[in-house]
């Protein structure tokens, strides 16, 4: 891939777009990349995994958080810089083919893979409320990432933007409303929403994008498992999409 530009999004998070044809070919919504983050591919020797934020035609974007030497090494890249990447990877999101309400659910970076899922689901006819949990006002993704068809909600944890607390629990009148409940974020994310919906949601089948460690990307490893109630699952060959039900 060939970097096409890097800026800074919010509090250490980047946006990085590339040219890549092949690694753009018509991705799923909730599809990721594995992107080797060393010039050599010796140390960091495992390639790193990052959801498709945007994508249009040839190019594509993912929207990461800076949190250690991979990270770090892919946001001090510049434009024409070559970077070696694998992918699309796994399963992403099944977005119904009748027009519907989706609710997609973000908290901290799991908001990337949600502007291209926002997208797709535009062009298919659907209605689209995106909610964005973080830590502050500073945290969070700007309103402006949006197609202008989206509405945006944003919940932080210490009342800065939004309502205070946690984005599980301010769904209110969304939850009703949704047709379709898709999320990504952290495991304490997925549980809470659980513990909301379990009585009243499960009507949504909602639809998870987990983050485990990912060592390759495509079941060689077995270092990405995830425990279900119908078994041990690959997080990365089986997932990354999941029903929420089938994890808690
Ligand atoms: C499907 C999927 C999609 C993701 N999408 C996004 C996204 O869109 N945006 C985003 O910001 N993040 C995303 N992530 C998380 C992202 O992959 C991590 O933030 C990234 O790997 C951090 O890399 P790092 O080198 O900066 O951090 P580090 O903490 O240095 O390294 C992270 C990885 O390296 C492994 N590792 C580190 N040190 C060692 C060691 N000594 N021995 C063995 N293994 C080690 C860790 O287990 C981990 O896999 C996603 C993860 C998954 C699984
Ligand atoms: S990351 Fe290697 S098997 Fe899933």
């Amino acid at each position: 891939m060939t970097v096409i530009s890097t800026e800074a999004a919010y509090a250490d998070t980047w946006v990085i777009w590339f040219h890549a044809p092949g690694l753009a070919r018509e991705p799923e919504p909730g599809q990721f990349v594995m992107v080797h983050c060393s010039a050599e591919g010796t140390d960091p020797m495992f390639a790193r995994a990052f959801s498709y934020h945007r994508v249009e035609r040839d190019r594509f974007a993912i929207l990461f958080h800076v949190t250690g030497r991979g990270t770090t090494w892919l946001a001090s890249r510049k434009r024409g810089d070559a970077v070696r990447a694998y992918g699309p990877l796994g399963h992403g999101f099944r977005l119904p083919d009748e027009p519907g309400n989706l609710l997609l659910i973000g908290g901290g970076v799991g908001i990337a893979p949600m502007v291209d899922v926002a997208e797709r689901a535009l062009t298919k006819g659907h209605q689209v409320v995106a909610m964005m949990g973080a830590r502050s006002s500073g945290h969070l993704l700007p309103a402006a990432a949006w197609p202008k068809e989206v509405e945006y909600v944003v919940v932080t944890e210490d009342g800065s933007a939004g309502p205070k607390g946690f984005v599980t629990q301010h769904l209110g009148q969304y939850q009703e409303w949704a047709s379709q409940i898709y999320a990504c974020g952290p495991n304490a994310m997925f549980q809470s929403l659980a513990d909301v919906l379990r009585f009243n949601g499960r009507r949504q089948r909602p639809e998870i994008l987990m983050e485990e460690n990912m060592p390759c990307g495509w079941g060689m490893c077995y270092g990405c498992a995830i425990f279900t109630h119908h078994g041990v699952r690959l997080c990365c060959k089986d997932g990354p999409r999941f029903n929420l039900f089938d994890v808690y």
